[in-house]
């Protein structure tokens, strides 16, 4: 099994980064160093991991810096002497790549071929063996494969085919990480992902937004039919994938990781209806009339489904976390974290970082 003394984490104030970062200090057997950097977008929130900052002082530093930034993460790598990447850090959201695709490009394509150019040079060509003591490790999408019709599933040798300016960001950077292991042999593996949900998810993808909606009476906006299927996947479950990848996964490979848990929209929707209903006393026929259909997004890929057979059956990993608990769990969050809610949704924690992390740095 690999082990590393000091981690580079990218968007490790963001949704799954955070979870990931928790994972490691509070669960894993991980015993060294973690530097998370985050240009902190209006998706990363460092209150996500306060008490994490205060408890693990030794071990654990944010450094506010953007991937873009080659000379800061030049840097940074050098500070820190790091001897493995796991790298989150991306614009995230279809409907906002649709809107600005720009963004993502910059960060997903850009910033991604920085952090490889800094590894290859930090880290040397090595021809062969790979080492082992090394490793970038590269979080991606499942959509980067497209859309699937009733009947199939996404392997990791299926052709890719992205369809949205997100997930053709994403495959641009998952191209470049096997361009880098195949012509420098930076040591690399990559994991491609389902639609994962759990505390501390931004409220706008579908389920956080849907809670909350809920919770305040607003519209549940449907695109579509309502029918478009996504494999949900627990994003404790996500995280303990990935380190067992980070840890034992075959260098220059990728592994896909899903949840076996394929789900219509207006399912889910109904389901979470049924749930808020029980938590907060209300009729569920009073949230379902909530319920409003509204032109499609763009492109709107229909269904993803992943096979997980090859996590499965050479890393033992599978999901522990079944989707009715996965969602009582994420519910009771969100009902339990009014005030990072508040925060998010004012952008009051950008002004924390004004104060916190801008003034510091122009000093
Ligand atoms: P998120 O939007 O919640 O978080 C992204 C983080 O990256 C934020 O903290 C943001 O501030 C930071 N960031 C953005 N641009 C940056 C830049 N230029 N420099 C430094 N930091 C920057 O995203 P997430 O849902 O946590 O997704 C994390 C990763 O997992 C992404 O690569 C995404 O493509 C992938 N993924 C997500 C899902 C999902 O369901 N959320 C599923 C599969 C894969
Ligand atoms: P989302 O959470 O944005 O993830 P992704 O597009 O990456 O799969 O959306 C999940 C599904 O929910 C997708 O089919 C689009 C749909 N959706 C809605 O119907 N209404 C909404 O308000 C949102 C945000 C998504």
């Amino acid at each position: 099994m690999r082990q590393f003394n000091s981690i580079l984490i990218t968007g490790g104030c963001g949704f799954i980064g955070s979870n990931f970062i928790r994972y490691l200090l509070e669960e894993s057997d991980f015993t060294g160093h973690i530097v998370n950097v985050d240009s902190l977008t209006y998706a990363g929130n460092p209150e996500s991991l306060a008490d994490i900052a205060d408890q693990y002082r030794e071990r654990y530093q944010f450094e506010k810096a953007d991937i873009c930034d080659i000379k800061r993460i030049d840097q940074i790598f050098d500070q820190y002497q790091i001897d493995c990447v796991i790298h989150f850090a991306a614009e995230s959201h279809v409907d906002r790549s649709i809107f600005g695709p720009k963004d993502f490009v910059q960060t997903n394509v850009i910033g991604s071929f920085n952090l490889l150019e800094i590894a290859r040079k930090h880290w040397g060509v090595r021809l062969s063996p790979i080492k082992e003591d090394l490793l970038f490790h590269h979080i991606s999408t499942d959509e980067v494969f497209g859309s699937l019709d009733e009947t199939g599933y996404f392997y990791e040798d299926t052709v890719y085919d992205p369809r949205s300016p997100y997930s053709a960001s994403k495959a641009a950077s998952d191209h470049l990480v096997n361009a880098y292991f195949h012509t420098y042999s930076v040591p690399i593996t990559i994991s491609n992902c389902s639609n994962n949900y759990g505390p501390y998810q931004f409220p706008e993808k579908l389920i956080p937004l849907m809670i909350l909606n809920m919770l305040e009476g607003k519209p549940l906006p449907i695109y579509g039919d309502g029918k478009n299927v996504r494999d949900w996947l627990y994003v404790g479950d996500h995280c303990r994938g990935i380190w067992r990848i980070v840890r034992q996964g075959k260098i220059g490979e990728t592994y896909n990781i899903g949840g076996n848990n394929e789900q219509r929209n207006i399912d889910l929707i109904n389901r979470l209806c049924e749930k808020i209903a029980r938590a907060t006393g209300k009729h569920p026929d009073e949230l379902k009339k909530l319920i409003a259909y509204v032109p499609d997004r763009l492109g709107h890929d229909r269904r993803y489904a992943v096979n997980c057979d090859k996590i499965k059956s050479e890393l033992g990993w599978e999901p522990a976390v079944d989707f009715d608990r996965g969602l009582d769990m994420t519910v009771a969050w969100y009902l339990s974290h009014q005030e990072w809610i508040d925060q998010i949704r004012s952008g009051g924690y950008q002004k924390w970082i004004e104060t916190n992390y801008d003034a510091k740095s122009s000093n």
